[in-house]
């Protein structure tokens, strides 16, 4: 495809255009780019207000409790809320031959499919854990998120203290099948 863009007032012509996640970019420089994308993002992502922030967390930390965690000892809850306002918690659920367990944010997602149907739109997905240690979704969770909400928002435990993220900053070229 082609296009161009602006660097520095300076239209630079035939340049490859881009698709970052539907948003079309020039081939200017990487940190353009993300300067554009960043703001594409914040135009676009709906906020949480800090009442759902709070009932999202409180939801994710009921079901945590109701974790199946006795190999790795590591509780986790989620909860995602989407965009017609409601609220699906999950937890993690371990399993003897290890590979089949799964996790919080899976657990939740696929409880709101089976309810609502797969036309559901995540808006955000908060993630807690009993350890109080930084935890972000996993990449096979990151994936599945994106399915489902390719603008939602991550909160979640950081290295430094909660955190949130875009799920792109996450899963950055998530796969799509369109
Ligand atoms: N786990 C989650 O449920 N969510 C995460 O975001 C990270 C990890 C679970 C999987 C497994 O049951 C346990 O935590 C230890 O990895």
């Amino acid at each position: 495809m082609r296009s161009s863009c602006r660097a520095g007032g300076k239209r630079i012509p035939e340049l490859t255009a881009r698709v970052y996640n539907g948003a079309r970019f020039g081939d200017c420089s990487e940190l353009i780019q993300l300067h554009f994308q960043g703001i594409y993002f914040s135009m676009r992502t709906k906020t949480v207000s800090a009442d759902l922030r709070k009932k999202l967390d409180q939801a994710a930390a009921k079901a945590m409790k109701n974790a199946h965690a006795p190999y790795s000892k590591f509780r986790v809850g989620a909860a995602i809320l989407l965009t017609n306002g409601k609220i699906f918690p999950g937890c993690n659920v371990e399993n003897a031959s290890y590979g089949m367990s799964n996790c919080a944010e899976r657990t939740a997602i696929f409880s709101a499919v089976a309810q609502l149907g797969p036309k559901i739109e995540i808006q955000a997905v908060a993630v807690v854990n009993d350890h109080g240690v930084a935890c972000s979704p996993c990449g096979a969770c990151r994936q599945v998120i994106y399915e489902f909400g390719p603008d939602a928002t991550i909160f979640f435990q950081g290295a430094t203290g909660p955190k949130q993220a875009h799920i792109t900053e996450l899963l950055p070229e998530g796969f799509r099948l369109q």
